[in-house]
């Protein structure tokens, strides 16, 4: 049987959100942020494991109690550079300590997007468990697409038909996964491109906007917004 493995890469600084703590341990709700995600993750019944990926350098982890999710969760202390970096680390220091093999889909999914829901989750898993290649939450553009010229006025409007902005999880098997990533080009900013690179096509699967990823200050605002009502469920 094939195990459903979550993994989050969170070895990122929160540069844009402009903290002095890395945006993952920023208070949101109560909680820290990643403790949200965490908390969807681990009440997925087929989610077997979850797994985070640190910096090295960490030190916040260890200061804060986790226990809830004692049995459920992991921690790799081999975060990289970059995403693509932490997400390889990560897969390869699992499959190294035989917790995942080839075969095993594994749900990557951003420390920054605390919104996640459960049952966002499991239509994720509903829609590609039997799928051949695996896909990504994503919603279709809403807004109006402009291009901007170097001095920031319209050079035109673009058409956003067929364009959805891609979220987290993304979920694809081990095997296919890992040697994606080692041979991605090396600006890529999810796990979706890098199969993409391989000339595989990923499934979208409907996402919702509570699902956004903090990245600017003012996200905070709103991600406390959300979490707080869902805190009480
Ligand atoms: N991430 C990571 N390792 C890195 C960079 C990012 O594990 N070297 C993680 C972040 O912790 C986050 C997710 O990837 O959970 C999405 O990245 P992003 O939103 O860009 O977070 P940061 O890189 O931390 O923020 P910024 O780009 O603003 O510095
Ligand atoms: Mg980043």
């Amino acid at each position: 049987m094939t195990d459903f493995i979550a993994l989050i890469p969170a070895a990122g600084s929160g540069s844009r959100v402009g903290e002095r703590a890395p945006k993952q341990y920023l208070p949101l709700a109560g909680r820290m942020m990643i403790y949200h995600a965490l908390r969807t993750l681990c009440r997925v019944t087929r989610i077997t494991e979850v797994c985070v990926v640190l910096a090295p350098e960490d030190s916040e982890w260890v200061q804060h109690d986790w226990s809830e999710f004692a049995g459920k969760i992991q921690t790799f202390p081999c975060g990289g550079a970059t995403r693509a970096e932490s997400v390889t680390n990560g897969l390869k220091a699992l499959m190294a300590a035989g917790q995942a093999t080839e075969e095993d889909w594994i749900l990557v999914h951003d420390a920054a997007r605390p919104g996640l829901s459960i049952n966002l989750t499991e239509r994720l898993l509903d829609e590609l468990a039997e799928d051949e290649v695996g896909g990504l939450l994503a919603i279709p553009l809403a807004d109006t697409l402009k291009r901007a010229t170097s001095q920031a006025r319209v050079a035109r409007t673009e058409s956003r038909e067929g364009l959805w902005q891609a979220q987290t999880p993304q979920m694809f098997r081990a095997g296919l996964l890992l040697s994606a990533l080692e041979q991605a080009p090396a600006d890529i900013t999810d796990d979706a491109s890098a199969i993409e690179a391989l000339g595989l096509s990923p499934k979208l699967v409907l996402g919702d906007a509570y699902n956004f990823k903090v990245t600017y200050p003012q996200d905070l605002a709103l991600a406390e917004l959300i979490l707080r009502e869902r805190m009480t469920e």
